[in-house]
């Protein structure tokens, strides 16, 4: 219930616009983002690289209603991955896009703003020495976001894509996408979907988290497994292992706050981890599906506004 609430108000424009009003907090600030800056941003996944992570940095950001923002959204990527060449930290720190951060929800041609955006925004990507993984949004967008990912991989073949196990589209999609070359994050879906689309969250979502995770581990591809599930990760070092799969061919994948010691803990016990690492100050979509995954976020995050 509290789940559905917050995440109907992570779409709401006119709360949003009162939260955003408020500066970010420091308790919200230390948890999950990195900081406003990209300095923020290398600074902290410099921070991460020498612990042995891997991180994908995102620009917090996303339903762009105008085509100068989204130029904005490309510029400040750009700037981010000319600062990851500059230090050399190429291939350990990747980014993450949103395609609704960089117009594809504008009326009319708005997926291929997104597409000519999303292509800058790779070029550098390469130039760095490095790759974009395309986040998955909201399941009315799933269709396009995958076209736009298979049209930017004739170019920038290692662009990844997202999938999420919540949808009831995701296990065809997994065969589709499990072939030599493709980088897969799965994850089990942070938006509300009806249900004629997606599985009712809790353990309908678990198991077609593993049927998708055994497609993935079975094919010729890379799979990054997102998730923070105990279960969930056990599985998949068991399917790697049945589907003898070396350790640099698939990677598990957590966000920046959350399990950070099992993050380590991974780490020292030879495992790929990657930790996504947002930054910037339009974070109000971001931290309201952390909420709902984990309300007891709420209550960070409002004593986190009171306390100032
Ligand atoms: P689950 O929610 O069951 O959590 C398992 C355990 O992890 C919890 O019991 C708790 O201990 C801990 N935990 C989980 N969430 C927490 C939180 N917010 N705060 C504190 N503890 C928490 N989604 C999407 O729709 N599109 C996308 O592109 C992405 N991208 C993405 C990248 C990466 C690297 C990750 C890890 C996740 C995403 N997600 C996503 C989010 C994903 O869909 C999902 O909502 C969250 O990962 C939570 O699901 P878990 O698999 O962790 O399981």
């Amino acid at each position: 219930m509290l789940r559905t609430v917050l995440l109907r108000a992570a779409g709401n424009e006119r709360i949003k616009d009162a939260a955003l009003a408020v500066p970010l907090t420091r308790a919200v600030v230390e948890r999950f983002i990195a900081g406003e800056t990209a300095e923020d941003a290398l600074a902290a996944a410099r921070r991460l690289t020498d612990d042995g992570l891997l991180v994908t940095v995102d620009h917090l950001g996303e339903h762009t209603r105008e085509r100068a923002a989204a130029e904005r959204v490309t510029v400040a990527y750009l700037e981010l991955l000319q600062a990851v060449r500059t230090a050399g930290l190429g291939p350990q720190v990747e980014v993450s896009v949103k395609l609704s951060a960089l117009g594809q929800l504008l009326p009319g041609d708005g997926e291929s703003v997104a597409v000519e955006q999303a292509r800058l925004i790779c070029a550098a990507a390469r130039n760095a020495g490095t790759t974009v993984t395309v986040d998955m949004e909201d399941h009315t967008t799933t269709a396009s976001t995958l076209a736009v990912v298979e049209e930017l991989r004739q170019d920038f073949p290692q662009t990844g894509a997202v999938l999420q196990a919540n949808l009831r589209r995701t296990e065809a999609d997994c065969e589709r996408l499990a072939h030599s070359g493709s980088r897969v994050r799965l994850c089990k879906g942070a938006y509300a979907s009806p249900e004629e689309v997606a599985y009712r969250p809790g353990a309908e979502v678990d198991l077609s988290y593993v049927r998708c995770l055994r497609v993935l581990m079975e094919g010729l591809g890379y799979p990054m497994v997102a998730t923070h599930d105990p279960r969930l990760v056990a599985i998949a070092q068991d399917l790697a292992n049945r589907n003898h799969r070396e350790p640099g061919s698939w990677e598990l994948q957590m966000l920046h706050g959350i399990r950070p010691e099992e993050q380590r803990r991974l780490v020292a016990a030879g495992h790929q981890v990657r930790v996504y690492l947002p930054y910037g100050t339009d974070w109000y979509g971001y931290m309201v599906r952390r909420m709902a995954e984990k309300p007891a976020n709420l209550a960070l995050f409002l004593r986190g506004l009171t306390s100032r």
